[in-house]
């Protein structure tokens, strides 16, 4: 009997704590607003997407990806024509270089050439960014594809490159969301 009317009590009490705050709506929205000021340090912000540019060390393609997974992130790709030209502006902004690894590669279909995905997000590479004349497969063993400045004048283009060549990489964080809720 006192068991049941102490439950009562607990019950009656949960209910006037709901009413005495609304919690209204919950929102998720995709990135970061602005007024938060978080620091995204290493990653910088383009678009709508958080980069890490790692332009002082090189390594092999899976060294590459793991060191992007450690950091939560994944190696570059590129879901539009408008990212890829984001990331080349940037780049010649900043002046620097380097070939970088992206996550675009051919290791689960080395026979149809054709079949390339990136291996961030498991979707087919398709965006013709290739610098001309690639990819070529040269030596029959390049299955993972690198970004550089090629040419002359020289312009950004992809190349399939030996997964264990040293290059530089770009990690790509996942998109971030913000959860934003009302207490009145
Ligand atoms: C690279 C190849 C590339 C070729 C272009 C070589 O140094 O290893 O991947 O296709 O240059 O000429
Ligand atoms: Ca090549």
């Amino acid at each position: 009997m006192f068991t049941q009317r102490l439950g009562i009590y607990i019950f009656l009490g949960f209910i006037s704590l709901s009413v005495a705050y609304k919690i209204t709506p919950i929102v998720t929205q995709e990135g970061i607003p602005d007024f938060l000021n978080i620091t995204t340090e290493p990653f910088v912000r383009l678009g709508n997407n958080y980069y890490y540019f790692r332009s002082n060390i090189i390594t092999n393609w899976y060294d590459a990806y793991q060191s992007c997974r450690d950091m939560g992130a994944g190696l570059i790709d590129f879901e539009s024509i408008e990212e890829w030209n984001l990331i080349n502006n940037y780049l010649n902004d900043t002046g620097i270089y380097k070939k970088y690894w992206t996550s675009s590669n051919l290791l689960a279909d080395k026979k149809n050439v054709t079949n390339r995905t990136w291996f961030s997000t498991g979707k087919p590479m398709t965006l013709d960014i290739w610098y001309p004349g690639e990819p070529n497969n040269l030596g029959g063993n390049e299955l993972c594809d690198e970004m550089g400045r090629y040419g002359t004048p020289k312009f950004w283009g992809l190349n399939d490159a030996n997964c264990y060549d040293k290059l530089c990489f770009i990690c790509k964080a996942l998109k971030p969301a913000t959860a934003s809720f009302l207490v009145w």
